[in-house]
């Protein structure tokens, strides 16, 4: 939880889905590092958290755990990928694009309504931007 946390500060929205994902994890030296969440919804998987610990960060693990859920997906016979990030996450909008997903849309507000303002890079997220990815 306290990996999936990073991802995502809100806990009940974390448990909402967690029960239907499948998880793949990421271990150094019998550590977990990183952890990746898909669920599947008809033919389309969504990848709905990845969190790497910080003092692994940079080190390649989000790609190929984010490559792991890819092709678990098409294997599961999901004909696409999607992935929701805010529009604050810079970082994170580079990651996914640099994993081949292209942006779809935008949900306005999304995340306005969470209980805690969420600030990165000095911007406020509000706005969930929703990329994807064939398979
Ligand atoms: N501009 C351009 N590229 C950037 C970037 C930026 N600002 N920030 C990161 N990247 C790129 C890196 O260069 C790298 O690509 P490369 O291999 O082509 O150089 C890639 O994104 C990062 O890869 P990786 O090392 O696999 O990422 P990571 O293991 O450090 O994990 C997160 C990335 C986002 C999962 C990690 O920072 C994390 O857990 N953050 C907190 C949780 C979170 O925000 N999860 C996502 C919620 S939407």
């Amino acid at each position: 939880m306290a990996l999936l946390l990073l991802a995502d500060p809100n806990e009940e929205a974390i448990a909402a889905y967690i029960g239907d994902a499948t998880l793949f994890a990421a271990y150094e030296s019998g550590r977990l590092v990183g952890v990746v969440a898909t669920t599947f919804n008809a033919d389309q998987a969504e990848l709905k958290n990845i969190a790497v610990d910080e003092s692994h960060q940079g080190k390649g693990i989000a790609k190929e755990l984010i490559f792991k859920a890819k092709s678990y997906a098409k294997e599961s016979g999901a004909l696409s990928i999607k992935v929701g990030t805010g529009n604050s996450s810079l970082s994170q909008l580079a990651l996914y694009q640099k994993c081949g997903f292209r942006m779809q849309c935008i949900e306005v507000g999304y995340f306005s309504g969470y209980p805690e303002p969420i600030f990165e890079n000095g911007i406020r997220c509000l706005d969930r931007v929703v990329l994807c990815a064939e398979l």
